[in-house]
């Protein structure tokens, strides 16, 4: 059936993500201190992709029954491939969108990098609503603006440049250049020199998903947060900005302006501002609300 996700399941099923990578620690940094102190049984990890961050729940959660899904097939084989047998991870190839209710059935879902590729989120964040447990926890990661302002530079000159009727490989090494032209603020790099796959594959994977991605959108952390409540979560942290503090200067002129900084929301926007995410992490809990 041709639906609107198509054009993005065919790109993963060409080009399965995020294939051997860490992000720098991310996982281990944001999510897993999360995990830490609760009581999970179990999770689903949605739009699991190659698996990666999989890995790390289980090794973070040894005991847990893992349910992992991805609609685009490459990516699950890849992440079996890679996932020794050990490890206790259910795989799944399947559509977010059009997931049966499993009412209950996770104490935590991980949505790292996914509802900003499907235009309607709406009701598959309902579901997970549904899928969690009362007082299950949702982590989920969406782009945010402020922080890919420079992407979005790089691939409106590729596109000006005519980028569009030339190969992919030909468009990435013009990615390079205008990398280089736009100087040091602008992200991701293609390794040229590099010989080795196991350097070569993540990195080509991560430029091509950055720059040639067939839909995303981003979100403001208020449109994120309102995404959110609408469908039935509250927004109990912003990892990335979890113990973070304004600077004192700033701190200084909300108290001199009668703001009150107590309430998260006001920090979390001037961090927003000033530290210009790529994208962040919302730990969300039900809001109670009926969905
Ligand atoms: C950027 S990758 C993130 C992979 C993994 N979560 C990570 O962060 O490493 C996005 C993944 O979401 C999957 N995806 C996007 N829309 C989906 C949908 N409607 N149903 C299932 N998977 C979907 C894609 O196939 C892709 O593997």
């Amino acid at each position: 059936m041709e639906t609107s996700h198509t054009p993005v399941r065919d790109f993963y099923e060409a080009e399965p993500y995020p294939f051997g990578t860490d992000y720098g620690g991310y996982f281990e940094r944001f999510i897993a201190p999360e995990l830490r102190n609760r009581e999970i049984k179990c999770v689903l990890d949605a739009g699991c992709g190659t698996g990666d961050l999989t890995r790390m729940i289980a090794l973070e959660l040894p005991n847990a029954q893992i349910d992992a899904i991805d609609f685009s097939q490459s990516s699950i084989e890849a992440a079996k491939a890679a996932t020794p047998a050990s490890v206790n991870i259910n795989y799944y190839v399947g559509d977010l969108t059009s997931l049966a209710d499993n009412p209950n059935a996770y104490d935590f879902i991980y949505c790292q990098g996914v509802l900003h590729h499907i235009r309607d989120p709406e009701p598959v964040i309902r579901n997970f609503r549904r899928s969690l447990v009362p007082q299950g926890l949702l982590i989920a990661w969406l782009y945010n603006p402020f922080g890919r302002r420079d992407i979005e530079d790089v691939i409106e000159l590729n596109r000006r440049l005519g980028g569009a009727n030339q190969s992919l490989d030909a468009q990435l090494s013009t990615i390079n250049i205008l990398i280089e032209a736009l100087g040091s603020t602008a992200p991701g790099r293609l390794i040229t020199g590099a010989q080795d796959e196991a350097t070569l594959l993540p990195n080509r994977r991560k430029m091509v998903d950055r720059y040639f991605n067939p839909y995303y959108r981003h979100y403001t952390l208020k449109q994120a947060q309102s995404l959110f409540e609408s469908n039935g979560f509250q927004v109990t942290e912003v990892l990335e900005f979890k113990n973070k503090e304004l600077p004192d200067g700033i701190r200084q002129v909300a108290h001199e302006r009668g703001l009150s900084l107590h309430g998260r929301e006001l920090t979390w926007s001037l961090l927003e501002l000033l530290k210009k995410p790529r994208g962040l992490a919302y730990a969300l809990t039900s809001s109670g609300r009926a969905s």
